[in-house]
């Protein structure tokens, strides 16, 4: 098992580099499989998620090489089954992106239940309504999912709520459907224009990706590509704050500013400053934060992604702000965690209250999904004294290099084996 162990109190300056986009990589990897040739994605993060999805198209056949730390080759023309190994995909939620790929390149798939982090329920029923409208019928047993179709026929596609998966998925099943599909309510997050920009470069006839009706005339072949994925808007955003707490200056290179946009407006009302390049936002700041609120939206509101590492900050900030997850239902968890470090916090339902301490104390805590484990780190780098976080699985499977890249700002973090002397001696 491995931990990590901080010691808060470091100013963070220097420059990170932010990796390639995880929501957009899980999506476009399995977007492959509709292709009739190879594909080649630059700027991949290496990343348990990746690795995962990686695995499982190797399992079903697919020839995926990784020709350098940020590429993959893959060659989806060997894969002749539709069923995802079933003990694989349980181990993430974007497998579900298997379901609209292999149903729109073979008009059936099989796929187990996703997994991934735990926000309370998590339905996909989004996702069935619009295979349905394709002309796709589905049946769950024994918590695998099974859709078939004798062909699948475009369709007008109304989403009862605003779904990043669900509009992904439908743009994988409609993109070689007869005919033409419209989304509408659709998701609007960077990463689905990525998809759709990814699938385009294919041969797909996608437009509107990024505004809330999108439409797709279905194609009937789709070819081999080099594409490369955006940068992380979450990853950024996690550093962002992470300087906006510890204090510090700190270039944050290899980002698209404008997807960062409801991020610097909050660190800027409280009082950091940001500033935008073309492909770099720099962020510095030497006070106390001021007290903020936040209310988490679909893109182009504040991305619930971002709401546990911002708590964290305002842990510490001048004054009590109010935050309201509008998204998920439960997406609280972490914050006994926070009060274990003394943060003074409390939840009704979808609201938190912080109220801004003078400093929080490090504590053995743990990372109960993945954002939460980010916010755990931040939490470890502003407070005073030694911070171990545990389950730092959660971490590892959208954070790459995250010690290398926080130690190289001048962060005092190491990842520990467990049992280990370092760890009896921290803790
Ligand atoms: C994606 O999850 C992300 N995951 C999540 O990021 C992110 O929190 C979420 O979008 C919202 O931005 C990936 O991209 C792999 P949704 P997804 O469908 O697609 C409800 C991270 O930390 N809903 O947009 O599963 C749902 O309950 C991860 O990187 C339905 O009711 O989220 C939720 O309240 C965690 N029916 C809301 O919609 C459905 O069929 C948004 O969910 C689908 C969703």
């Amino acid at each position: 098992m491995e931990k990590f162990i901080i010691t808060g109190g470091n100013r963070l300056n220097g420059e990170i580099n932010i990796s390639g986009a995880k929501n957009a990589a899980v999506a476009i990897i399995p977007a492959v499989v509709l292709s009739d040739d190879v594909c080649t994605i630059e700027n991949i993060p290496d990343i348990k998620d990746v690795r995962l999805m990686a695995e499982i198209l190797r399992e079903m056949g697919a020839s995926v090489e990784k020709l350098d730390s940020s590429t993959l080759r893959i060659d989806p023309t060997t894969i002749k089954s539709p069923v995802a190994p079933a003990e694989l995909a349980t181990g993430m939620r974007a497998s579900y992106y298997l379901l609209g790929a292999l149903l729109g390149k073979f008009n059936r798939a099989e796929v187990a239940m996703p997994g991934g982090c735990c926000f309370g329920v998590r339905p996909i029923d989004q996702h069935l309504k619009g295979f349905s409208a394709l002309g796709a019928t589905h049946e769950i047993t024994d918590a695998i999912i099974k859709v078939k179709a004798d062909k699948l026929a475009g369709a007008h596609v109304y989403l009862d709520v605003v779904s990043v998966g669900a509009t992904m998925n439908l743009m994988l099943a409609a993109v070689k459907a007869e005919g033409q599909t419209i989304i509408e309510n659709s998701a609007k997050e960077p990463h689905i224009v990525d998809l759709a920009n990814f699938l385009n470069s294919m041969g797909a006839d996608i437009r509107g990706a990024g505004t809330d009706v999108i439409k797709i005339r279905g194609v009937k072949h789709l070819g081999g590509t080099v594409y490369s994925i955006i940068p992380d808007q979450i990853e950024a955003g996690t550093y962002m704050a992470a300087v906006a707490g510890a204090g510090g200056d700190v270039l944050i290179k290899n980002v698209i500013p404008k997807h960062l946009e409801s991020i610097t407006a909050k660190l800027r009302e409280m009082g950091v400053t940001v500033t935008e390049y073309d492909e770099a936002v720099r962020v510095q700041n030497d006070g106390r934060l001021n007290k903020c609120n936040i209310k988490t939206m679909p893109h182009p509101g504040f991305p619930t992604d971002m709401q546990p590492q911002i708590t964290a900050i305002l842990t510490m900030a001048n004054g009590t702000s109010i935050i309201n997850e509008s998204v998920w239902d439960s997406r609280f968890r972490y914050i006994d965690e926070l009060a274990r470090m003394g943060a003074q916090i409390s939840v009704d339902g979808r609201l938190a209250i912080v109220e801004g301490i003078d400093h929080l104390k490090g504590a053995p805590v743990k990372a109960v999904d993945l954002r939460a484990g980010a916010a755990m780190i931040i939490a470890g780098l502003i407070a005073t004294g030694t911070t171990v976080i545990e389950d730092i699985k959660h971490i590892d499977r959208g954070y790459e290099h995250v010690v290398e890249k926080l130690s190289a700002v001048g962060a005092d973090i190491k990842r520990v084996q467990y049992p280990d002397n370092t760890m009896s001696n921290a803790v």
